[in-house]
């Protein structure tokens, strides 16, 4: 059998890691500043998360939703320490779009309306509302078009209490930092207008974090910035450092009803496992701290570049935005220096690195830059 081909691939096979560095099968070593896209937080194999999985491993890996699972409340108890939402309730689900898809759901319950507000560049995923709540035509199958969704554009108030005038939006769905979108931070005012119609209008305020939330920009949320609280926060990437788990944290005003949202892998005591070995790396060493130093120097360093034409984001979400001429640079990072980066159109390096890179791995990126700008 052969795989589906959809993905573009480099001919490149990494097989171990360590921190923020990996290895192909020849052991050439590479700089991940990347992080498998915003997955890897507390860094590749990092020795306490290979414990907490492997010692779950031998105890249980799976047992389904109908029995209790403690450590799910462990990691429900954790979380909400660590982000400072402790009065939220957690249900868990696998990836970024099945949060998105129960977090928009979860909305349509709670208030009986049907319309979403999103935003232009938006990604949100790839299952249905998800993707219909996604700002790419050439990823939205026939099957997920719907007259539910209205595209606003990006910081626009005044579209978007436009929208509202009639009374009949049942969530407003935004990434605190678009990631596919090319790094755009929302300003702090428009955050601050969504929440402030969302309560005139008893909509949900949905904060996407799958990418910008835990922890990756210095805050546990990137909308923590803006002072305000979203009704439901989507989470995914950085929760498991790689085990495939997901999540939303729902504010105590939307009550939970049975069979309401349901899953059978979310919440399992593999993926809770991971998720709390990773949330316990992040308090002990410190992370987010991490995240907000590192990544303020790496964009004051960049900022310093003639040939850069904007540097956007925040701690280590970081988006740098080359002219034409230089959109070669990934492939040059990546072939000559060995140093693996996202990309965004058009022409936006993204750098999604472990939320514990060292300043040095840091430098190592910056002179590996330097040189591909002045090749
Ligand atoms: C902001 C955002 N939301 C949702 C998703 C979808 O997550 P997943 O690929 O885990 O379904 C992504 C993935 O890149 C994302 O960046």
């Amino acid at each position: 059998m052969k795989l589906f081909d959809v993905y573009p691939i480099n001919p490149i096979n990494i097989v171990r890691g360590q921190g923020s560095l990996v290895y192909d099968a020849q052991d050439n070593e590479y700089l991940d500043m990347y992080g498998g896209h915003a997955v890897i937080s507390i860094g590749h194999t990092h020795p306490h998360y290979v414990k907490r999985l492997e010692d779950q491993l031998h105890q249980l890996g799976f047992y389904s939703n109908s029995i209790e699972i403690p450590i799910q409340k462990e990691l429900a108890s954790k979380l909400g320490k660590v982000s400072g939402k402790e009065d939220y309730q957690l249900f868990m689900c696998n990836s970024g779009a099945e949060a998105n898809e129960n977090a928009l759901k979860l909305a349509s319950f709670y208030n009986g309306k049907k319309k979403v507000i999103a935003f232009t560049k938006a990604f949100h995923g790839r299952t249905s509302l998800a993707v219909a709540v996604t700002d790419n035509p050439k990823i939205v199958a026939p099957i997920n078009e719907t007259d539910n969704v209205i595209f606003l554009p990006w910081a626009d108030e005044a579209a978007l209490t436009q929208a509202f005038a009639d009374n009949e939006i049942s969530s407003v769905i935004i990434e605190g930092i678009q990631g596919v979108g090319g790094i755009q931070v929302a300003p702090e005012s428009f955050l601050q207008k969504i929440r402030s119609l969302c309560d005139e209008h008893n909509a949900v305020f949905i904060a996407d974090s799958v990418q910008c939330g835990y922890g990756r920009t210095g805050k546990f949320f990137s909308q923590d910035f803006a002072g305000i609280d979203a009704d439901i926060y989507s989470m995914a990437k950085g929760m498991g450092n790689g085990f495939p788990v997901g999540g939303i944290i729902i504010s105590p005003k939307i009550q939970p009803a049975y069979g309401m949202l349901g899953t059978t892998f979310g919440g399992n005591h593999l993926a809770c496992a991971a998720g709390l070995a990773v949330l316990e790396v992040m308090e002990q060493d410190n992370l987010m701290q991490n995240a907000a130093t590192i990544g303020e120097y790496l964009i004051k360093e960049l900022k310093k570049l003639e040939q850069v034409k904007e540097v956007r984001g925040r701690g280590l979400m970081i988006g740098i935005e080359l002219p034409e001429e230089l959109a070669h640079a990934r492939k040059e990072l990546l072939f000559k220096h060995r140093i693996f980066t996202g990309e965004a159109k058009p022409n936006v390096v993204r750098l999604l690195p472990a939320l514990n890179l060292t300043k040095a791995h840091a430098d190592r990126f910056l002179e590996a830059f330097v040189d591909v700008l002045n090749q």
